[in-house]
């Protein structure tokens, strides 16, 4: 069973994001420690695993839905889950690299006080594209 499972691409991806997760807490948790230089980093490396999860295994799942006649069907249950995950997923994605790129890992992290609000969207968005991950998972592999 755990042979099989690892013989899947999507074993991988919910590693990485499984990973991003427990980075994601931990970058939380600095920032409560208000080391933000610290909680920059921490993230930057959470949204690095997210953007190599969804670029090396997530697009080309995606895209195997399209290949078949009837995949990218909406009144699937399955694919809408997936849609929504994978556009959570993206925009997620978007904000990460926008807040990382505003900063620029600069000493001075004054800056990025402005952009609270889009921290905690992209932190809670990214917390539904995550648990979103895991039901399809569990759906796919019917574990
Ligand atoms: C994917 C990227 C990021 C995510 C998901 C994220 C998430 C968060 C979250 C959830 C908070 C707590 C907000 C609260 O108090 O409720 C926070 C605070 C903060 N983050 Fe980020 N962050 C990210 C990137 C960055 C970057 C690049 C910087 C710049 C160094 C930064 C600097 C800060 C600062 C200064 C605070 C404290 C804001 C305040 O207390 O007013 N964050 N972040």
């Amino acid at each position: 069973m755990a042979a099989d499972l690892l013989s899947i691409p999507s074993t991988y991806s919910l590693i990485l994001e499984l990973a991003a997760l427990v980075i994601l807490w931990t970058g939380f948790a600095i920032q409560r420690r208000r080391t933000y230089r610290r909680h920059g980093f921490t993230m930057s490396i959470a949204l690095a695993a997210h953007a190599v999860a969804i670029l090396t295994v997530m697009v080309n799942t995606f895209r195997g839905y399209f290949a078949v006649p009837g995949g990218a069907n909406f009144g699937d249950s399955l694919f809408l889950l997936i849609f929504i995950h994978a556009t959570i997923g993206v925009v997620v994605l978007i904000l990460g690299i926008y807040l990382v790129g505003a900063w620029g890992f600069r000493k001075e992290t004054k800056g990025c006080f402005k952009r609270k609000r889009i921290m905690i969207a992209t932190f809670t968005l990214w917390m539904v594209a995550i648990l979103l991950g895991v039901t399809i998972y569990a759906w796919i592999t019917g574990i």
